[in-house]
């Protein structure tokens, strides 16, 4: 269930302004790695390289030793790999299952015809999630910002990953919900999910992880042990702009 994930190299240029340079590290088979730093630094634009979204300029992007970085995102997905989003993006128009069915679509229409939706699933990754059977039929603008980030987190779970992304969990949420979703995240973790995890609310990400990798201004400027990293003369720089 754990899948390595390697990147090499990743270069992403738009038009003239560089976003990621050079990003090189790799993230062992259920190790959880918090990816850090300031504004700006190119921590979303490494997750949509990784995805397909924005295709990188330059560079490879590995799972468990095969590219990836050709494929568009469809079938990164089914290599294992999922994100979720820093402003949650659920379908607005649909229900709380219907979000979550979107993830489980099967591989074929053929299979979609003749199997249905999986109504026993949905119910299942809901309630894995903590969303309860009486938010299923909800529309996403009827929920809490708590249970939008566990929708992000069911919706990306519905494609049974080994990688996760995870963007921002924690912003705009209180500190009972941040508690919530960090239990989630810790029990997936205790399953062997690998994880990269973005957080500005670094006393939140710190119990979830065992690495970090700092980035400022698109370029790795540390990583390694997480208290380490954090210790780092030019991560508190990179964090107070100095550097
Ligand atoms: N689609 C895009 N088109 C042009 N520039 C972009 C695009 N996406 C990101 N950028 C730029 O790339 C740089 C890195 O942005 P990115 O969103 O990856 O930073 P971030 O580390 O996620 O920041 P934050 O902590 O604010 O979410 C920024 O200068 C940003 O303006
Ligand atoms: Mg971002």
């Amino acid at each position: 269930m754990s899948a390595k994930l390697e990147i090499r190299n990743l270069v992403k240029k738009f038009g003239g302004l560089t976003a990621t340079n050079d990003v090189s590290f790799t993230i062992e088979p259920g190790q959880s790695v918090g990816l850090i730093g300031p504004n700006g630094a190119g921590k979303t634009t490494i997750f949509s390289q990784i995805m397909g979204e924005h295709p990188q300029t330059k560079g490879e992007i590995l799972i468990d030793g095969k590219e990836i970085s050709h494929l568009a995102t469809p079938q990164r997905i089914h290599a294992g790999v999922s994100r979720t989003y820093q402003v949650p993006r659920p379908f607005s128009e649909m229900s709380v299952a219907e979000n979550i069915r979107v993830g489980l679509m099967p591989d074929s229409i053929w299979d979609m015809i003749t199997r249905g939706p999986n109504r026993e699933r949905e119910v299942e990754i809901a309630s894995a999630i903590g969303l309860g059977e009486d938010q299923l039929e909800r529309l996403p603008s009827e929920l809490s910002m708590g249970d939008l980030r566990k929708l992000e987190m069911a919706r990306t779970l519905a494609t049974s990953p080994r990688l996760m992304l995870l963007d921002e969990v924690f912003a705009g949420l209180t500190v009972n919900e941040i508690a919530v979703i960090s239990d989630l995240v810790q029990s997936m973790r205790d399953d062997g999910m690998t994880f990269l995890i973005v957080s500005h609310d670094l006393k939140a990400l710190e119990p979830l992880v065992d690495h970090a990798i700092a980035i400022n201004h698109g370029e790795v400027i540390a990583q390694g042990q997480y208290q380490d990293v954090m210790g780092s003369d030019i991560v508190r720089a990179s964090y107070l702009g100095t550097a």
